[in-house]
This record gives C-alpha cells, sequence and structure tokens, in this order.
C-alpha cells in the first residue's frame, strides 16, 4: 500500500507495521473474539496488554525502579494543572518559556502555585532560542523548575538539560523516545502519546517515588499520581485502545533497534533537512542551529507570498501537513520516529524543485 508522508505534528503518522498489526486484531484479538476496543480492562487479555506495554516503555526509556510509570488521561495540557496539584506542595514553581507549550504551562500553574516565569525566549511572538542558564533568576526554594524539552510549535528542543539543583519537570510529549533521555536527571516527566508513542487519548508520567503522597487536597482523586500508582494505572478505566496501540508501537521500536538506534536516524533525518534549508536561498530555519528541534523543523518561505502555492504543491505530491502552526505561521515539518528517510528525502526533493521553479 502507497501513501503519502504525513509531516502533522500530531496526532502524526504511526508506522504501517502497526496500523497493519491493529487491522489484522481489529476484530478479533488473538482468539478472544473481541476487539481490543470491546474488553473488560480487568480481563486477561487487556491486563497483559497494559503490563507489557509499561515494562516495554521502561525498558525503551531506562526508567530506574525508584520511578513510577504512570498511564493516564487528559493529555499534556491536563498535566498542566495535574503536575502543580501533585508536586507543588502549592509552594514555588520555576518556568523557562522557550515556546507555546511552557508558556501555557505556566499561565495554568498559577492557579495551584507560586509559579514565576524565571527566563523567557519570547520576542514578537517568536521563539527561536533557548536563554542563557545563567541569566535565569532561578528560586534556590522552588519545588521544581519546569521546561518543554522541544517545543512542537517553535520547532526549539534542548539538547542538553541545564545544571541545576531543582528538580526538573519536563513536558517531553513531542520527542519522548526520539533520543535517549537520563531519567534520573529529571523529577518527572510526562506527555501526550500521539506523537511517538501512538494516538491521543494516553498520557505517559514518569515520577520519582519519593515525590508521591504529597499532592495538593483539591487534587481529584483520578490525578493524583500516589492513587494511580497504587491501582496500576485502572484507579479509573484506562483509556485501553490507546494503550494497545503504544504496546505496538513499543514492540515495533524494539525492532528498530530501540531509541539509541531511532536517535541515529533522527539525527540523520534533521541534518538532511537543516543542511539543505541552510544551503538554500528560498527557505530559511527559524531557531538557533544550538537548539533545532530534531522532531519539529521550522522554517519559512523568505518570500512568503509563496506559502499557499508551496503547501498545496506538496500535498499534490504526497506530502502532506508541514504549514506551520496558525500561532507562528511559515512551515513545520514534524519528523517523528515513524517519519523515515524516504519521506525527509521525497520533501527536500520537493523544496528543491519548487525553489528551482520559483
Ligand atoms: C509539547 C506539547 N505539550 C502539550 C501539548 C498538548 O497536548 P494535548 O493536546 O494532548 O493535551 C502538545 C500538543 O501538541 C505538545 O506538543
Amino acid at each position: 500500500m502507497s501513501r503519502p508522508f504525513n509531516f502533522a505534528p500530531g496526532p502524526a503518522r504511526l508506522p504501517p507495521e502497526v496500523l497493519e498489526q491493529a487491522a489484522a486484531e481489529m476484530l478479533d484479538y488473538q482468539g478472544s473474539g473481541m476487539s481490543v476496543m470491546e474488553m473488560s480492562h480487568r480481563g486477561k487479555h487487556y491486563t497483559r496488554i497494559q503490563d507489557e506495554a509499561m515494562a516495554d516503555f521502561r525498558s525503551l526509556l531506562g526508567v530506574p525502579s525508584d520511578y513510577e510509570v504512570l498511564f493516564m488521561q487528559g493529555g499534556a495540557i491536563a498535566e498542566n494543572s495535574i503536575v502543580p496539584l501533585n508536586l507543588s506542595r502549592g509552594g514555588k514553581v520555576d518556568f523557562v518559556v522557550t515556546g507555546s507549550w511552557s508558556k501555557k504551562s505556566a499561565a495554568e500553574a498559577t492557579k495551584y502555585c507560586d509559579a514565576k516565569v524565571i527566563a523567557s525566549a519570547e520576542q514578537n511572538g517568536h521563539f527561536t532560542h533557548i536563554p542563557a542558564v545563567d541569566t535565569w533568576g532561578s528560586r534556590t526554594d522552588a519545588q521544581y523548575l519546569h521546561l518543554c524539552t522541544n517545543e512542537t510549535i517553535h520547532g526549539v528542543e534542548f539538547h542538553a538539560l541545564p545544571n541545576t539543583k531543582t528538580d526538573i519537570v519536563a513536558d517531553v510529549s513531542s520527542h519522548i523516545l526520539s533520543r535517549r533521555m537520563d531519567v534520573s536527571k529529571y523529577a518527572c516527566l510526562f506527555g501526550g502519546a500521539q506523537k511517538n508513542v501512538g494516538i491521543s487519548g494516553l498520557t505517559f508520567v514518569v515520577v520519582r517515588k519519593d515525590l508521591l503522597g504529597h499532592a495538593l487536597l483539591s487534587c481529584p482523586g483520578a490525578f493524583d499520581y500516589q492513587t494511580v500508582a497504587a491501582n496500576g494505572s485502572m484507579f479509573n478505566t484506562p483509556p485501553t485502545y490507546a494503550v494497545y496501540i503504544a504496546g505496538l508501537v513499543f514492540k515495533w521500536l524494539k525492532e528498530q533497534g530501540g531509541v539509541a538506534a531511532i536517535e541515529a536516524r533522527n539525527i540523520q533525518k534533521s541534518q538532511e533537512l537543516y543542511d539543505f534549508i541552510d544551503a538554500s536561498h528560498l527557505y530559511a530555519a527559524r531557531v538557533s542551529p544550538d537548539c533545532r528541534s530534531r522532531m519539529n523543523v521550522t522554517f519559512d518561505l523568505r518570500d512568503s507570498a509563496l506559502n499557499d502555492r508551496f503547501v498545496e504543491g506538496g500535498a499534490s505530491a504526497g506530502l502532506l501537513a508541514f504549514r506551520g502552526h496558525k500561532s507562528a505561521g511559515g512551515m513545520r515539518a514534524s519528523i517523528y520516529n515513524a517519519m523515515p528517510i524516504e519521506g525527509v528525502r521525497a520533501l527536500i526533493a520537493y523544496m528543491r524543485e519548487f525553489e528551482r521553479l520559483a
């Protein structure tokens, strides 16, 4: 089956092998006579699906034993409330704003704690760099520092974590499993599944165990990390089909050689695209080279009057959904784990031809 290349930021392209397996098992999951969508979350089939998905996620990410892995719902936007409800103790929380998502997280957290933006990269609504760490007005008594380590809309990625004594909580929605991460350097990391993990509906949270048990009284039980952990992420009915798809994605990723292998491919893919953009006269990358995202490549056409033609021509050539977010404008090619190098090369070939004819 020949399919177009989908550069959408999320929900995003899934590995075709995952879709094929899900299709094959749609009506009858492994002789159960039921679709995964129809079966009890307490039954033996689903219990195994969730246990395996959790175990595979743990081993792919290298989660140490003193961390809980939680499967929740509400997406990363709900975590903007759930994290401070669980981890702020109503005290001080620092935010470094490097794009729309960290800005949104900081605004939401003001409802629950003394949330302060200690550094912001925003300039005229644009984000193109990470403020130098020595300019951050970090508060020594902050409960944690919140970062969005890959800003999906603006394409700004932390390639290393800052050296700080404060616990780091990171929204890793759009680069989880795209690169190796030293989980022990984070107090908590979280994200929505619909980029590198699977489909929307599932939120993953990895949190250090010693931080559990301090949720604010106002925290709903279903969002209290300790309650969710104590119930094996089944305090309420989990998003069963999304967990099943995540499990298939994890098995696919293991077959690809795991996170280190996919990271090498992601470096290659993003490098080829940025190198082409940097060498061209028509296209310009937006973000400083030291913090360019490997997952979300943002760029402009120097003549923005060509934008519509560029996007429409791409769609006709089987290259979909690379227009930038409406708040940021320009272009954004999201090239998550499931985007093969052939997709990136097809995009480059299209861009080269478009530039030649422009
Ligand atoms: C970095 C980041 N954080 C948060 C979100 C919001 O996620 P959700 O819509 O699943 O709540 C997104 C969605 O694209 C994202 O990319």
